[in-house]
């Protein structure tokens, strides 16, 4: 073949790359990875442990452009297990930074347990517009109330998050007060419910189930469903990401198929039982949403 024929076909074939790079860069640039991890108990000694615990979960948070967590354990004034933890993440990354934002103590027994989101700084997707502690005429029946997180997403505007981890015993009387939360706080925009909600097995049975899921939630959408397993000690969908579907007064969140589900970072780090149950026993639940 003639020299300058193929350089042709060359270069047309690398403008080609180029533009499906471009296509993708593009579509990608409005999309953000969400999820929703709890992870277990996370207090000073697991934030200060010389193991590989955190190296892995640093890995772990990465993945999202934001996610909640649930269990961190943190009475100190100055944040000291989530400052622990953001310098395992940020020993990670060379350029990407992450910031928290992060609930008081929450908690009506001793126990108490601070809600977290991490999102990454400077993201010219994401712009943080409120975060508070719902405070509304149910919030003294929540063992922990919700963190309720407000967002502008570059392409499609303003999403509320609304982060809870249920009590085991109250899921079903819990759950039906997220109704209220929401209808209380009197948002057009998206809305997105995550969070540990123990949602599955001896605490909500497939009767009460459906009922949250008709009656309580029917303008919503579940992505994480029944038969996925959220938790590694038992086959139970615990963890839940619950979007606005567009019908009734909230907007639609827009999410890509196929990329809701658990990050199931056992196998991914090729882990025994053991070394994973102390990261968590739970998955992280992730979605793409744009
Ligand atoms: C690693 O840290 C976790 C969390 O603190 C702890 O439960 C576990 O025993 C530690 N493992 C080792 C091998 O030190
Ligand atoms: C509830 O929280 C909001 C937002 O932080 C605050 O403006 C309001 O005063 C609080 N209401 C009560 C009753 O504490
Ligand atoms: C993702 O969401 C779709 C639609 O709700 C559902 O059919 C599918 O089972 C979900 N995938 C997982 C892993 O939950």
């Amino acid at each position: 073949m003639n020299k300058c024929i193929r350089l042709l076909i060359l270069l047309i074939f690398i403008c080609l790359i180029d533009n499906t790079d471009n296509f993708l860069l593009k579509s990608r640039l409005s999309i953000i990875k969400i999820g929703s991890f709890n992870l277990r108990r996370y207090s000073f000694s697991k934030a200060t442990s010389t193991n590989s615990t955190n190296s892995y979960i640093s890995q772990i948070l990465q993945r999202y452009d934001l996610i909640f967590l649930q269990e961190i354990i943190d009475i100190s004034n100055d944040n000291r297990v989530v400052n622990l933890l953001l310098n395992h993440l940020h020993k990670k990354l060379k350029l990407r930074k992450y910031e928290a934002i992060i609930s008081p103590p929450l908690g009506s027994t001793s126990y108490k347990e601070r809600l977290v989101y991490l999102y990454q700084k400077k993201s010219s997707k994401i712009k943080i517009l409120s975060s508070f502690v719902y405070n509304g005429s149910v919030s003294k029946m929540f063992e922990r109330p919700p963190f309720i997180l407000r967002i502008q997403l570059s392409a499609s505007g303003q999403i509320t998050f609304i982060g809870a981890h249920l009590k085991p015993d109250c899921v079903y009387n819990e759950f039906r007060l997220l109704r209220t939360v929401i209808d209380e706080l009197k948002e057009k925009s998206s809305i997105i419910l995550l969070g540990d909600f123990n949602a599955d097995c001896s605490y909500l049975n497939n009767a009460k189930k459906k009922e949250i899921r008709n009656i309580y939630f029917n303008e919503f959408q579940w992505l994480i469903d029944d038969r996925t397993e959220t938790n590694l000690l038992e086959s139970c969908s615990y963890d839940r990401i619950i979007v606005s579907s567009g019908i009734n007064q909230w907007k639609k969140v827009n999410w890509k198929a196929n990329t809701n589900g658990t990050f199931q970072f056992d196998k991914k780090f090729k882990l025994t039982k053991q070394s994973a149950l102390q990261i968590s026993d739970h998955y992280p639940v992730e979605v793409d949403i744009y």
